[in-house]
């Protein structure tokens, strides 16, 4: 695979952008999208060990410290989603290598939306932006698993066309409830030409 130096200089190439989503009163609102800064890379670890203490998107065990994520994040492609308006991060994802593909550049997204900015399209957005540009730095296809609870993240996976589902896990994660959950996991092929992968 890459190496690091490689990758951030790749993530460069394909940012900054602007994009639309729709606000909260449904008019188009302008969203920045760049690498994550080294502040980026703890807001969005804050992000996540708070939807983890919720039971959502992430086991209760996921990460035992920022070291422990930064760590699982170093290779991968970071980046953020900014409000033009105010400048505040409100989403944030990560292209991560896929730890299941050896040897084969697939891409495993993490997303993750400020809990205040849920349920206006920001998944979605964020969703499409891994697609998107895993299949422009290069990726030969996409990995992705979530939790079989993860109503929202299921609802964005299915509407990605050409992501199949090929398969699921009885026990995925455990919920600070100390219930365990299913995942439920799915591909995307992002090779230009993907005749030959049978599904
Ligand atoms: C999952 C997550 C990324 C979704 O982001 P979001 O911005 O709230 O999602 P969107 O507004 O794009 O909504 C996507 C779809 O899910 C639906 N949805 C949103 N929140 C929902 C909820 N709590 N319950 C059920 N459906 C929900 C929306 O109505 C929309 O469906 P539609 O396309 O049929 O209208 C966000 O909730 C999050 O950050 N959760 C914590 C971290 C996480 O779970 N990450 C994914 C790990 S795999």
């Amino acid at each position: 695979m890459l190496d690091k130096v490689e990758n951030r200089k790749r993530a460069a190439n394909v940012t900054p952008f602007t994009t639309t989503c729709k606000s909260r009163q449904g008019e188009p609102q302008t969203f920045l999208i760049d690498v994550m800064t080294d502040e980026q890379i703890s807001q969005t670890y804050d992000m996540i060990c708070a939807a983890a203490q919720r039971g959502q998107g992430f086991g209760v065990d996921e990460y035992s410290d920022e070291s422990e994520f930064r760590a699982d994040i170093d290779d991968g492609y970071r980046f953020v989603v900014i409000d033009k308006d105010d400048g505040e991060m409100v989403a944030a994802f990560i292209l991560a290598i896929s730890k299941y593909s050896r040897g084969c550049p697939v891409a495993d997204p993490f997303i993750i939306v400020k809990d205040n900015q849920r349920g206006r399209g920001l998944g979605k957005l964020c969703m499409d932006l891994c697609v998107d540009l895993a299949a422009k730095l290069g990726f030969m296809g996409m990995y992705v698993d979530t939790f079989s609870n993860n109503t929202a993240m299921l609802k964005i996976i299915k509407a990605v066309p050409g992501l199949q589902q090929v398969g699921c896990l009885p026990m995925g994660g455990v919920m600070t409830n100390g219930e365990m959950v299913g995942t439920v996991i799915f591909y995307k092929d992002l090779r230009p030409d993907n005749s030959s992968y049978k599904g």
